[in-house]
């Protein structure tokens, strides 16, 4: 008989533009992690289309979750619970998964255990880190959400400070339409960043005062649109993309949304007398972002960690790893679980 701490949760996860289910045992180990992947589907929009969203989750959970469960080896009766993100995200897109969740749950007599999509992206920072040392300052940054917490627990995150406008993904994904780069746009400043020189062009940090934890990247995005087309955004025809500076360009403004996060964390850590940071969501994938926080963090004597690349976009490795503490803890859900947008 496998003990509690070594119990296999099968995790499924459809907020938002990515179908994703996994096995985990104990909280920790991955022996499956399945993503199918959108961005395709919603390339040519410049963005994610809900409508289009929920169809395509509901035509991939099933293969999705089929494949999880056979790449794992696991059959159903060795599952102890299955995971689910029920907020927050698209609301058509998290019926999918939950629905599929609540399905298998009632028929194969499992606990179904709901999981919050943000509260999961920090576990995946938590499974980067071997042995707890509670509390830490986590930030999670992603293409909706940029928000810092004081996390107590896995179950236990006191929010600290969020975006007052756009997420810093958002911002980036917006800049990268600007530059005409593609979608989604982190990955493709980061791209075009490469040779840039980050100090080309000056953008403002938006630290909102010498105490503030909140961010705001809207101004940013003005910022850049002026440099493009001129005052007010009037300028006919933008010196960029074609210009030979686009590599400074992507870097300048790549650097200053970096920058904030990190000074951002610095200063919650320091607020709050704690050295240990973690930082997960797909903005975490971030080159820059992981190289000049090492940098300052060691700097101050503080201890920062990511998660994993591969843990930092949407994935349901998180999920599960997140339902098997709270299925530890009892917090289990009825077939009457609902979804929330926000
Ligand atoms: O966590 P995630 O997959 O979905 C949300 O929950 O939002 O995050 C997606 C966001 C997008 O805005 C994408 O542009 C950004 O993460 N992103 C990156 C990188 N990879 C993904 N941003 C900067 N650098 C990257 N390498
Ligand atoms: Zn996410």
């Amino acid at each position: 008989m496998m003990s509690d701490a070594d119990a296999l949760i099968l995790g499924i996860e459809s907020s938002c533009d990515e179908t994703a289910a996994a096995v985990v045992r104990g909280g920790r180990e991955a022996l499956s992690s399945v993503v199918r992947s959108q961005i395709a589907e919603h390339a040519a929009w410049g963005g994610v289309v809900p409508e289009i969203a929920g169809r395509s989750h509901l035509r991939a959970i099933v293969p999705t979750v089929d494949e999880a469960l056979r790449e794992a080896g696991c059959r159903r009766e060795d599952l102890a619970g299955i995971a689910v993100t029920a907020r927050p995200g698209l609301l058509g897109s998290l019926l999918v998964g939950v629905t599929a969740a609540k399905s298998l749950a009632w028929a194969w007599d499992k606990p179904l255990i709901p999981v919050h999509h943000i509260e999961a992206h920090v576990y995946a920072a938590l499974m980067s880190v071997e042995d707890w040392q509670f509390p830490y300052i986590t930030l999670v940054v992603s293409g909706g959400h940029t928000s810092l917490y004081r996390t107590d627990s896995p179950l236990d995150h006191t929010l600290l400070g969020a975006t007052r406008d756009d997420a810093a993904g958002e911002a980036l994904d917006k800049a990268a339409a600007m530059l005409e780069l593609g979608y989604p746009g982190g990955p493709a400043i980061q791209k075009a960043a490469t040779d840039g020189d980050p100090k080309a062009y000056a953008f403002k940090r938006p630290l909102l005062g010498p105490d503030s934890l909140e961010f705001s990247f809207s101004g940013m995005k003005t910022a850049m649109l002026y440099k493009l087309k001129g005052p007010g955004g009037k300028r006919e025809d933008p010196t960029l993309p074609e210009s030979s500076n686009l590599a400074g360009m992507a870097a300048s403004f790549e650097a200053a949304v970096m920058d904030t996060l990190i000074r951002k964390c610095l200063r919650a850590s320091k607020q709050h007398g704690i050295p240990r940071i973690l930082i997960g969501g797909g903005v975490a994938c971030n080159r820059r972002l992981r190289e000049d926080m090492a940098v300052a963090a060691a700097r101050r004597g503080v201890e920062a960690v990511f998660a994993r690349p591969e843990h930092c976009t949407d994935n349901a490795v998180m999920i599960a790893g997140l339902g098997h503490a709270r299925l530890q803890a009892g917090e289990t859900a009825d077939l009457l679980l609902d979804v929330m947008a926000s």
